[in-house]
């Protein structure tokens, strides 16, 4: 009788402990949207299995354990050749599921609250196949490498209507324009839900986007934007699987010239392998919408983009992953170039990732050194700052028309590494007309004197030179060029 009675309470705490069902935490994003994780989950007494999907993650359950109302879930899921491990800890509570997800060994996040979905609201979606390859038709744009303004960098998740509005008058009015800064382009976040249709809608922080476009081109520039060939962009928004003709069409119309295009969610339903097939999808799309439209790669450098990135009517491709505003992340992705001059020509362009000058977390130097390291690479100058409360030091930096004339060269040629000695590098670019430009640069701690020996820079006889951060012609020396190079800093020079 005894074991009976324990044996029924066990098997009523089992029922009633039970976390199958599909759970949903919904999480207000104050756009209108709300970032959705959902746990879809299966119980068998003192197992759990099933999937979660958050933001760009889609993870399958590997192992759990304790039980029978708290668990730990560890769910992974392979992102390219590598796998992506998460751990979950989970705790059923009435009608509600408490989460807390432990983020890389550390401590517990906060406590998330799921509610009870319906079946089948957020599965993922089915794949669907990649097209076979094909050439896409070259769109005949970027022939010098796009110069502009992004918003990732400095706003995240918090750019909307007014601050782009905001930027493009900064950016018409303050110089910015005038040095040959064009795009206004806008990452992640704009997104809303697809209406009936699939048509894709803004969210609340961009009630107009084709109103947006017209204010933006009224003051002479372009607007750009940003979505993803999977279903969710790396921020969780909607992303363009699926509906990619279609929303390649709306940008048109609403007078998008420019298009981000980030892999994030894409990597759980396709493999690098596959990822050239996947962006010129979106290159088909873009070629028959009928607008020019720059093609920004961005899949982190991943499956040798560079190789493929024209086939696809790409105009530039990420090479690395992100930058952030430090001395060490620039110089890492610097680092990163060294081998992939012969990719880039007008046209198509090797993207070092977005300029970090003006954002604070590197001193004026290191910002000089960031702009003539961009600029001897031939790469895309999309300032990341906020462009409408700019100290003059960093409006001078992005501003230098020497430096960007070196960047725009119209004979396109990425720089290479001359030479390498210690913490001092010099770096050489062929420019039209038979000129050349140098950078020396100094990693070091302490100022350093460098030497540029004339006949290791191809030239014979006596050149012109140009400092083109003192604005100034200087001596060319004799056989060779010595300056003294701040630490952390660069001269650069242009020379025929
Ligand atoms: C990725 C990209 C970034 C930015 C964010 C937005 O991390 O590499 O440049 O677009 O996504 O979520």
């Amino acid at each position: 009788m005894k074991i009976l009675a324990s044996f029924l309470l066990l098997a009523a705490t089992l029922a009633a402990a039970d976390l199958t069902g599909n759970w949903v935490i919904a999480q207000p994003q104050g756009d209108g949207t709300s970032r959705r994780t959902y746990l879809n989950l299966k119980q068998d007494g003192q197992q759990v299995a099933g999937t979660i999907r958050i933001t760009q993650f889609y993870y399958t359950i590997k192992e759990s354990s304790g039980g029978p109302e708290s668990f730990t879930l560890i769910a992974a899921m392979m992102d390219g050749h590598s796998e992506r491990r998460v751990t979950y800890q989970v705790r059923l509570a009435g009608d509600e599921l408490h989460v807390t997800t432990t983020i890389r060994g550390g401590a517990p996040g906060p406590d998330m609250v799921a509610h009870r979905a319906p079946a089948g609201e957020g599965a993922y979606p089915a794949r669907i196949a990649p097209p076979a390859l094909h050439k896409v038709p070259a769109n005949s744009l970027a022939k010098t490498p796009p110069m502009g303004w992004n918003s990732w960098n400095k706003f995240h998740g918090r750019v909307d209507d007014a601050s782009v509005r905001g930027i493009a008058d900064a950016m018409a009015s303050d110089g910015m324009k005038a040095a040959g800064y064009l795009y206004v382009n806008i990452d992640d976040t704009w997104q809303g839900e697809r209406d009936a249709a699939g048509n894709i809608r803004s969210n609340q922080k961009f009630p107009d986007m084709k109103a947006l476009a017209d204010y933006v081109h009224g003051k002479g520039l372009k607007l750009g934007i940003y979505s993803s060939p999977g279903p969710n962009t790396c921020a969780g928004y909607e992303g363009s699987y699926g509906h990619e003709a279609q929303d390649a069409k709306t940008w048109a119309a609403w007078g998008i010239d420019y298009v981000k295009y980030d892999w994030c969610g894409a990597r759980n339903i396709y493999t690098d392998e596959e990822m050239q097939a996947v962006y010129q999808k979106m290159g088909d799309a873009l070629h028959a919408a009928g607008r020019p439209i720059v093609f920004s790669l961005c899949q982190y450098g991943r499956a040798d983009v560079w190789k493929w990135g024209p086939e696809v009517g790409g105009n530039l491709w990420r090479t690395t992953g992100d930058i952030s505003d430090r001395w060490p992340s620039m110089l890492g992705i610097f680092d990163k170039q060294v081998d992939l001059a012969p990719y880039a020509a007008p046209g198509h362009w090797n993207d070092p990732d977005m300029l970090e000058i003006g954002n604070g977390g590197m001193t004026d130097a290191e910002y000089r050194t960031h702009m003539s390291l961009w600029s001897i690479l031939a790469a895309p100058l999309l300032a990341g700052n906020d462009l409408r409360d700019m100290p003059s030091p960093v409006l001078d930096i992005l501003t230098n028309r020497e430096v960007i004339a070196v960047d725009q060269d119209a004979l396109g040629k990425q720089g290479r590494r001359l030479s390498q000695s210690g913490d001092q590098e010099i770096w050489i670019r062929d420019l039209s007309g038979g000129a050349k430009a140098v950078v020396l640069l100094n990693r070091g701690a302490d100022a350093a004197r460098m030497t540029l020996k004339w006949s290791d820079a191809g030239v014979r006889g006596k050149p012109k030179v140009r400092d083109l951060w003192a604005r100034q012609d200087v001596a060319a020396g004799g056989p060779e060029f010595s300056a003294t190079v701040p630490s952390h800093g660069v001269v650069m020079l242009s020379f025929r």
